[in-house]
């Protein structure tokens, strides 16, 4: 098969993770007979240096011409990067929130999953960990904080800044029926997050959750609040296998599930739409401290571009060869620094993206 594989290299490490999940591609189009074609489309911080805004027309015109987006990572420093004397507007997370935006990708799924080989890594005690845990954060990724009205103005001599929180009835019912849709097809059990004891937007998140619940009678649900379900990542992440959240409680606590994790570095991430469309990029941001260093983790981007083959090109024999050249890989005891642990073999990030290569056959 044939492919267009829109690139968004992006910022601070995103190039040299992207590189390597190209290498991983490129071992399995020459295995399974496929091609890929790629299309550099610039976002971010680079974007904004080379034509003075975080993303351009014609780089939504060239996303919305791929079969799939594979990204990297977007935005630096938040004290010393220039791109940050810019009004917010024109700062790289400006772009990341228009392309979601601009392509209706409503849908984010963050998958947490816990490694044998990892477990060392995970700084959850032995006895909560049990046999591991596996979850999804599915986050509603186009309404709420995000995309509110904002404002910070003078009222009465005193600075004052407002962001507001918006949801109607079907932003919630679509991302809802995908969180049921996805539990459906594993352990079928969805836990709703919200703070109904105190929003309004959440009293309707819950009401509109229970609707579609109703359509999944062999689905299991339950509703958590906000602040205890952080609690209950770290107390008890086996409980969980789906969770189904607004757009800033799924980023919050999808940095939690990650790091419950061992690394932020493994974790993968697809945004999508109702189409076979979908954006895929690593959950951890652009490291700028370690970036072009050669030392950052590229399994986060290697298992989207994975996601991508399962999700938008239905590939699911090459999804799963690109996981299980990650788990033999970590199997075989390669590290990078952010999962090294004593009596394992560090290497760089190039290296793991050849050793994970090499072990797709
Ligand atoms: C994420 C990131 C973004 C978000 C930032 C970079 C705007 O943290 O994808 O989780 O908050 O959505
Ligand atoms: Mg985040």
């Amino acid at each position: 098969m044939e492919y267009r594989i829109g690139v968004i290299s992006g910022d601070g490490i995103g190039p040299e993770i992207v590189r390597e999940a190209k290498k991983v591609l490129d071992k399995v189009a020459t295995v399974y007979g496929h091609q890929f074609h790629y299309e550099e489309i610039l976002m971010g911080g680079v974007s904004i240096d080379a034509c003075g805004v975080p993303l351009t027309q014609e780089a939504i015109d060239s996303a919305k011409a791929s079969d799939a987006v594979l990204m990297g990572s977007i935005g630096g420093d938040t004290t010393t990067s220039h791109w940050y004397q810019l009004p917010p507007n024109l700062r790289p997370e400006a772009g990341l929130l228009q392309i979601r935006k601009e392509l209706n990708l409503f849908a984010n799924v963050r998958p947490a999953y816990l490694y044998e080989e990892l477990k060392g890594a995970c700084p959850i005690k032995d006895e909560l960990i049990g046999d591991g845990f596996d979850m999804v954060i599915m986050r509603e990724l186009t309404g709420g904080l995000y995309f509110g009205a904002r404002e910070t103005k003078e009222i009465d001599g005193v600075m004052t800044a407002k962001d507001s929180l918006t949801y109607n009835e079907n932003e919630i019912r679509r991302i809802a029926i995908k969180g049921f849709d996805i539990a459906r097809k594993r352990r079928k059990k969805v836990t709703s997050v919200d703070k109904a004891n105190v929003l309004d937007s959440s009293r309707l998140w819950r009401k509109v959750v229970e609707e579609v619940a109703k359509e999944y009678p062999d689905v299991s649900y339950e509703h958590m609040l906000v602040d205890n379900c952080a609690m209950q990542l770290v107390k008890d992440p086996c409980q969980f296998d789906v969770i189904l959240t607004e757009n800033m409680f799924g980023d919050i606590l999808s940095d939690e599930a990650s790091m419950v994790t061992g690394s932020i570095g493994m974790l993968s991430s697809a945004s999508l739409n109702d189409t076979k469309f979908g954006l895929y990029e690593p959950s951890h941001g652009s490291a700028p401290d370690i970036a072009g260093k050669d030392v950052a983790n590229p399994i986060a981007t290697i298992l989207s571009a994975a996601m991508m083959l399962r999700f938008s090109f239905d590939l699911d024999q090459e999804a799963d060869a690109i996981e299980t050249a990650v788990k033999t890989v970590l199997k075989d005891g390669y590290r990078t620094i952010d999962i090294y642990s004593e009596g394992t073999r560090q290497t760089s990030c190039s290296q793991m993206g050849d050793l994970i290569c090499e072990r797709i056959k």
